[in-house]
């Protein structure tokens, strides 16, 4: 990989310790997927936050990093809500190792935002065009295929390696020969809401890495497609998809398989409801946006729920918005913030957690090791308030 003379003294050392450590893991990657050279980024997202996925090894990684982040750095998702963690069962051990490593972080300039959808809160960090490195694979997949962004689906440390120098290597999603989509996907019948949740927990299974082009009968909003791209980046690894008719466009196509996904089997995913009972009801996989919360105060409102309701989305559009949240919590349910039904060791109590997301069905069972059935924002609501 080409390095300019300043990058070349960086990873001499010239800049520090933990910048030459930085080059070193940038321009390994660069070598390992033939990356040209460097190229500058807009912002980073850094995922790698919560103690329960990265334990006393990675506090003690972040730790011992010192240096200032050249570009807006926004955190992941931590394993607890910052404020609430006493009161929903967090062990003051946790909590101080969870807040050690959110410091660590502050230390070197990242915004402790802690959500998986910073996108809703400022609108610079990521343009059509814009080079990003950003690690959370649902943000990713938002980035990529709904703002026109490029990014890899990084991971946290060469997510903060690129913070660091503000730089990422030139190679995967930033190239236009692996934006093209690959992989037609005609789906049958009109959906809404959670349906494209249980489409992408579908059709990221079929696509794998690959990039799919979907010819779709309804026109999906941002939210719909969030919640597509999410499960699929869950069920398999897809870090940009494309919907026929609707902005960003790819500039070419390869379809070398079409496949169709019918009605019935979009509606076979929401049958697995009532294969458990559901002790625990999560939403905000990803982290709710203002639409998604308006939603829940309707849905919720006069109601009162008698199972653990969680809602996950971030502190930043909780404080925005605090009449919203009382709307919601008047029920009983939890507006949770900083974390989510995955990343928090407090979900691995319950036995059954009912979700409205097509990633948290794909990731529940295997990272918490509870059992998830899968239904509509409606049906959640109904099961939380039947009891
Ligand atoms: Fe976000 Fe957690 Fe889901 S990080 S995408 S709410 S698994």
């Amino acid at each position: 990989m080409h390095l300019t003379p300043s990058e070349e003294l960086l990873l001499d050392g010239e800049d520090g310790y933990v910048a030459q450590k930085a080059m070193e893991i940038l321009t390994t990657l660069g070598d390992i997927y033939d990356a040209d050279r460097l190229i500058p980024i807009r912002s980073a997202q850094i995922a790698g936050v919560s103690y329960k996925t990265i334990g006393d090894a990675g506090l003690e990684w972040i730790s011992d990093l010192a240096g200032t982040v050249k570009v807006p750095s926004i955190l992941n998702p931590a394993g607890m809500d910052r404020l609430r963690w006493e009161e929903l069962g967090i062990s003051e051990e946790f909590a101080e190792k969870q807040e050690q490593i959110i410091h660590a972080y502050e230390r070197l300039g990242v915004a402790a935002w802690c959500t998986c959808t910073p996108y809703y809160l400022r609108d610079d960090l990521s343009r059509a065009g814009d080079h990003l490195a950003w690690s959370e694979s649902s943000a990713v997949s938002y980035a990529n295929s709904i703002m026109g962004s490029r990014t890899n689906r990084e991971g946290g440390p060469s997510a903060l390696a690129a913070a660091l120098i503000g730089k990422t290597p030139n190679y995967g999603y930033h190239l236009d020969e692996n934006r093209i989509p690959t992989i037609e996907i005609h789906v049958e019948g009109r959906l809404s809401g959670t349906d494209y949740g249980a489409l992408g927990y579908l059709a990221g299974a079929i696509a794998g890495d690959r990039v799919p082009l979907f010819q779709l009968e309804s026109v999906p909003s941002n939210d719909e497609r969030k919640a597509l791209g999410a499960a699929m980046a869950a069920s398999g690894a897809v870090a940009l998809y494309y919907v026929k008719g609707v902005p960003p466009h790819p500039v070419a196509c390869d379809i070398r398989e079409r496949i169709t996904i019918e009605h019935r089997e979009i509606a076979e995913v929401y049958a697995h409801t009532g294969r458990c009972d559901p002790d625990i009801i999560a939403l905000g996989c990803p982290h709710c946006s203002v639409a998604e919360l308006t939603e829940l105060r309707d849905l919720l409102r006069d109601k009162t729920v008698e199972t653990e309701f969680w809602v996950c989305t971030s502190r930043k559009l909780r404080d925005q918005h605090p009449n919203l949240v009382a709307g919601i919590e008047s029920s009983g349910a939890k507006v949770i913030c900083d974390t989510c039904m995955v990343v928090s060791p407090i979900c691995e109590r319950y036995g059954c957690m009912m979700v409205s997301s097509g990633k948290a069905l794909a990731y529940v069972p295997h990272m918490c090791g509870v059992d998830a059935v899968f239904g509509s924002v409606e049906e959640c609501v109904r099961a939380a308030v039947s009891r």
